[in-house]
């Protein structure tokens, strides 16, 4: 039983495959205190642990506690009783107080998971996962507090979710609903957290636990390219194979917050939720309020299982898209190929040269409505620009379908430019705070989507062009952040609400049109990775990853990104040299082996490519349909430090029935001096008992270093080795003659 109840000792068991979480019901009160989480354990009773916790349990004497709260670990930690630490709920009362209790009262196991209104989360079916919910009680505020476990039987995996329902006769004011809590006992934990900027998402950061707080966060409205919503607690001796790994990972695209605190009690809590910082919510009496899910992987097997059990819950449990099993059409995006500089005729010699080379989709970037001509003017009008695209997109879709290929759309719904018909027709649409300046970025404002006559106004005229055209691809994108916080739908004790508004405007928008039109490939898009959280996973299978397409900065933005993201996930594409974000030359061969390694498809001007370039790019499409499958369904292996590739990057995603496997490796930096002028990697996650023979290896040709017998090669290329050798005596890499150069192997099981 995936979720046992003691009720002698008031004590629950969550347990997963390999993992077993413990809640305890103590004292009078009813605390619901946190017991154990870590390795799968038979046994349920480890109240002995808690002899000196349980003595110093403030309990009541003549109507007052005799102790503080804050040396016990608790399940969900509230504000004003004494614990000092931080904490989930703060609720300001009808009369101004702040403090908030919890007592368990009831409960309820049941089968399956249910689903969180107006908000994305994980699913499953029945016989997929087990649910708790401990029913609690703040008896003076009159507030029913549900705290739900959902544990997953094939991962290891429990999701939290609350629901705070007000039963009292007056509204009370949420200040702080966090999804959850984790606690630990001592310090000795590191966590990692993922930070960045533009095009430089995902950068990965390991610091230890200290009496500091070390905080991830984002008050930017979306969950932003400066921090992701996730963070993982990790025994100091983790690495990426071994050790214990907490991942913490929210299902939200807003302002979020995460917190981790070595405490003065020398234990360790972790929070993570909507932002307080920016949040309020008025809960009038009856009304319920829930709280986006908390997903927590366990492994006892290092950062790479932890990455593994997130991947497969994303693909399983989280995106719903018909692509996600599917091949996805290899796509040209015109962004990095003309800007805003484009007409019908350029379009469509680009769509009939990236025909040619294997390519099956173009998309159309921004510019193609209003009076888009630069980035100041037009959003906000969803009509095509017929002065840019004679006779519409209705007459491109389908010119461009006559030339074999599919055709998508770029979007940007959310926004408006002062210089916009619909800005001029609704200022009032903009979020503003009247008389106080608005801040412009990228010379646009952000869409009131709290209110529903602003998201039906831009929907209609959204839903008016895929009606009119044969757009089977959509990038939704969305490029600034949320300032001068303020909504003409909002009274002045709800304006607090407007970001938590605006997102769920954002998930209605999406499910509309998802719903409206189910067979479409969705991609979002922030900037590039500025909103990557499961979210929006739960409305499109895939996200543009980074605007920096520069092959050696993507190895650590898509590492980073990957850390809990399917690789089927993250959009990667091959644009040109110079690369427009850095400058950097590389071969083309290095930039179509690292796209693979996401949703793969082309950012650049195929009309002015040599014939040796597009015959590469003929070669790299092949390969896609070849290898796809891997990258899509397979596990991801990190074999070198990916997060922070010094001389080379290494790689590896094995398909789950471990026939087959792709390797990468990318020589960002030639250096002399080894004797055999090579590097030795050792592969990961293969079968040791399987027989493979390595079937494809592609390198640099022009620049491989044979040090020794010219027919190496050769003998390389025949090579069947067992699982076990490969992983244990590995295989040479070539070494090759320049920077940035990269191979790609593919091993298969060898049956003779
Ligand atoms: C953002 C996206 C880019 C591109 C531009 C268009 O920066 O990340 O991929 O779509 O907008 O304006």
């Amino acid at each position: 039983m995936p979720v046992t109840y003691d009720q002698g000792k008031k004590l629950f068991k969550l347990d997963t495959p390999n993992s077993t979480y413990i809640i305890g019901v103590l004292d009078k009160e009813q605390f619901v205190t946190h017991l154990y989480y870590g390795k799968y354990i038979p046994d349920m009773d480890l109240s002995y642990l808690f002899t000196p916790i349980i003595n110093s349990l403030p309990s009541k004497k003549e109507g007052q506690r005799v102790a503080f709260m804050d040396a016990i670990p608790l399940e969900y930690p509230t504000y004003g009783i004494g614990d000092f630490r931080d904490h989930c709920l703060e609720v300001e009362s009808s009369k101004g107080h702040h403090a908030c209790s919890l007592s368990y009262e009831s409960h309820r196991i049941y089968q399956g998971k249910p689903k969180i209104p107006a908000l994305p989360a994980t699913f499953a079916g029945e016989k997929e996962c087990t649910t708790l919910e401990l029913s609690c009680r703040d008896h003076i505020l009159n507030l029913n507090i549900v705290l739900r476990y959902s544990v997953y039987e094939d991962l290891d995996v429990i999701t939290k979710s609350v629901i705070v329902v007000n039963q009292a006769a007056t509204p009370i004011y949420l200040k702080r609903i966090l999804s959850g809590c984790l606690e630990f006992f001592g310090w000795d934990y590191d966590i990692v957290t993922l930070h960045g900027s533009w095009a430089r998402e995902c950068q990965f950061y390991r610091v230890p636990v200290t009496a500091n707080k070390v905080i991830t966060d984002s008050n930017r409205g979306e969950s932003s390219a400066q921090s992701s919503p996730m963070m993982a607690i990790l025994s100091k001796d983790a690495n990426e194979d071994h050790g214990e790994v907490y991942g913490m990972n929210l299902v939200y695209s807003g302002n979020f917050y995460g917190c981790v605190e070595g405490h003065h009690n020398l234990g360790t809590r972790a929070v993570m939720g909507i932002h307080p910082g920016s949040f309020s919510w008025k809960l009038n009496a009856g009304e319920a309020f829930y709280a986006p899910e908390l997903v927590c992987v366990y492994s006892a097997e290092g950062l790479g299982q932890m990455t593994r059990t997130f991947h497969d819950l994303y693909r399983k449990h989280l995106i719903r898209s018909p692509y996600k099993e599917k091949e996805r059409p290899i796509l040209v995006n015109n962004w990095e190929a003309t800007y805003f500089d484009f007409d019908e005729k350029k379009l469509l010699e680009l769509a009939g040269e990236a025909r040619e080379c294997g390519i099956e989709m173009l998309v159309l970037d921004d510019g193609w409505f209003g009076e888009r001509t630069r980035d100041d003017r037009g959003l906000g009008d969803w009509t095509v620009n017929e002065e840019k695209l004679k006779g519409g997109l209705g007459k491109l879709s389908s010119d461009i379908n006559a030339l074999g290929m599919k055709f998508g759309l770029w979007i940007e719904p959310e926004m408006v430019n002062p210089n916009s018909r619909l800005f001029r027709a609704h200022p009032d649409w903009a979020i503003q705070i009247p008389g106080r300046a608005c801040t412009l970025s990228r010379t646009q404002l952000v869409l009131d989507w709290s209110r529903k006559e602003v998201r039906d106004g831009v929907y209609d005229q959204i839903k008016k062009v895929l009606d009119h055209a044969n757009v089977e691809y959509i990038k939704w994108d969305m490029n600034r952040h949320l300032t001068e916080l303020g909504s003409f739908g909002l009274a002045a004790d709800q304006q607090q609400e407007l970001s938590h508004r605006y997102v769920l405007g954002v998930y209605e928008i999406m499910q509309r049109l998802i719903t409206d039109f189910p067979n479409l490939l969705y991609e979002n898009c922030s900037s590039g990775g500025g909103r990557f959280d499961p979210g929006v996973l739960y409305y499109s299978p895939q996200i543009w990853t980074s605007d920096d397409s520069d092959a050696i900065e993507r190895i650590r933005i898509q590492a980073g990104t990957s850390l809990c993201y399917p690789l089927s996930t993250m959009g990667a594409h091959v644009s040109a040299v110079p690369n427009h974000q850095t400058g950097r030359i590389t071969p083309m061969e290095t930039r179509g082996i690292i796209a693979l390694f996401g949703t793969f498809g082309y950012e650049l001007d195929i009309t002015k490519l040599s014939e040796e370039e597009k015959a590469i790019i003929k070669d790299q499409t092949a390969r896609y349909h070849k290898y796809h499958h891997i990258v899509r369904d397979g596990d991801l292996y990190r074999i070198s430090d990916v997060f922070h590739p010094g001389d080379d990057a290494c790689w590896s995603v094995v398909s789950k029935d471990k026939k087959e496997a792709l390797l990468a490796y990318v020589q960002i930096q030639s250096r002399p001096g080894s004797q055999v002028f090579k590097k030795k990697i050792r592969w990961k996650g293969l079968d040791p008992d399987a027989l493979y023979e390595i079937a494809e290896h592609i390198y640099d040709q022009e620049h491989a270093r044979i040090p020794y017998a010219e027919d190496e090669n050769d003998r390389e290329e025949k090579l069947v080795l067992s699982g076990a050798v490969l992983m244990n005596a590995g295989i040479w890499m070539k070494h090759s003659f320049a920077d940035y150069t990269a191979q790609l192997i593919y091993i298969r099981k060898y049956d003779g």
